[in-house]
């Protein structure tokens, strides 16, 4: 049987939603992953409007569909090359939906009661949907329906990820193997980048809409990200090293760190015992020095529709391609249809 399950290379799969403010955090948890693995895997990337519908009361129509773009545009721009990657809008294949009812069955409700993103989300609001509760089955079916091998996250979504191979285990145990169990991947230094204004608290795609100086949107003037930086949250010392650094200096380092790839003894030399304001000053120049140019492919994206278009189209077409097969090997494992 030519199964979709043969791959020539190992397989990739992430997402973003469509929501909030893109930032300096999820760039360097998710992108720029993504762009360091398009060698070595076959990758998917799509950009998950239906999970954006999981909190009706905050997104618009007309705002989902615009930031729905827009986020493909910042795939585009961080370097998420089309001739090698599949990007895709996650409502135009229609198998995600399908599949996450399959394994919505398969999911017992403890497990998703135990998500801690679900219970930050729901403590927040009066009433929610069930369609908060059952995300991450929708994720799981994200992810299995191209029978991924490793899933590149931010660290907050490592509970998501376990959650769907969990989820694949058990489908395989009741059904027979029919589903690849996912890996996460997440990247040594700056899968967690926390809050300029609280470095308690991880940087917040909802939280950066409302409160300046919280986080360094990808697409922020290069003046709001110096102000952002040199009013983040620091200490009143001068210690600049990884191991005793207060949250906020840590915070810093570590975004110094991710972006320019040295050694910890090299950024400890230069910033330990100096002034912060120098460090914040020189986080702020490697920022900006990467986002310069991705703001300005950016821009020169989004005045191109068809081109998006044309990209987005060829990837729901290939994307379809690999789904709709691995809903078929689904829909035959649990005897749907005749
Ligand atoms: N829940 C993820 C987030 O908020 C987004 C997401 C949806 C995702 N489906 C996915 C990530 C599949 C990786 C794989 O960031």
């Amino acid at each position: 049987m030519a199964s979709a399950t043969s791959k020539e290379k190992p397989r990739i799969l992430s997402g973003v939603q469509p929501t909030g403010r893109i930032h300096l955090g999820n760039y360097l948890g998710a992108l720029s992953v993504w762009r360091e693995q398009q060698d070595g895997y076959e990758c998917l990337f799509c950009v998950v409007d239906l999970h954006a519908l999981t909190i009706p009361e905050v997104v618009r129509p007309d705002e989902l569909r615009r930031k729905t773009r827009e986020v493909c545009a910042l795939y585009l721009a961080s370097g998420i090359d089309p001739e090698r990657s599949t990007i895709f809008v996650q409502s135009e294949v229609h198998e995600h939906a399908e599949l996450a009812w399959v394994l919505g069955c398969v999911t017992p409700l403890g497990w998703l009661h135990r998500m801690t993103q679900f219970k930050t989300k729901s403590d927040q609001r009066e009433s929610v949907g069930t369609g908060l509760l059952t995300y991450p089955v929708l994720q799981a079916a994200d992810i299995v329906l191209y029978q991924a091998d490793q899933v590149p996250v931010g660290q907050d979504q490592k509970q998501h990820i376990e959650l769907a191979r969990d989820v694949a285990q058990r489908f395989n145990q009741l059904f027979g193997e029919t589903l690849t169990v996912p890996d996460v991947m997440i990247r040594e230094v700056g899968a967690r980048v926390m809050g300029l204004d609280d470095p308690t608290a991880k940087m917040s795609k909802s939280v950066g809409e409302k409160v300046k100086g919280h986080a360094i949107g990808l697409l922020d003037s290069p003046k709001a990200i110096r102000k952002a930086f040199g009013r983040a949250v620091t200490d009143s010392g001068n210690v600049a090293r990884f191991e005793d650094a207060s949250p906020g200096v840590l915070n810093l380092l570590t975004i110094y760190r991710a972006i320019t790839g040295k050694p910890r003894e090299e950024i400890e030399a230069t910033f330990d015992g100096q002034g912060y304001g120098h460090l914040k000053m020189a986080v702020a120049d490697v920022v900006l020095a990467e986002l310069e140019p991705l703001q300005q492919r950016w821009k020169e994206i989004m005045d191109d529709p068809t081109y998006l278009d044309g990209v987005l189209d060829r990837g729901a077409e290939r994307a379809r391609e690999i789904a709709s097969k691995v809903l078929v090997d689904v829909k035959r494992a649990v005897g749907l249809g005749r």
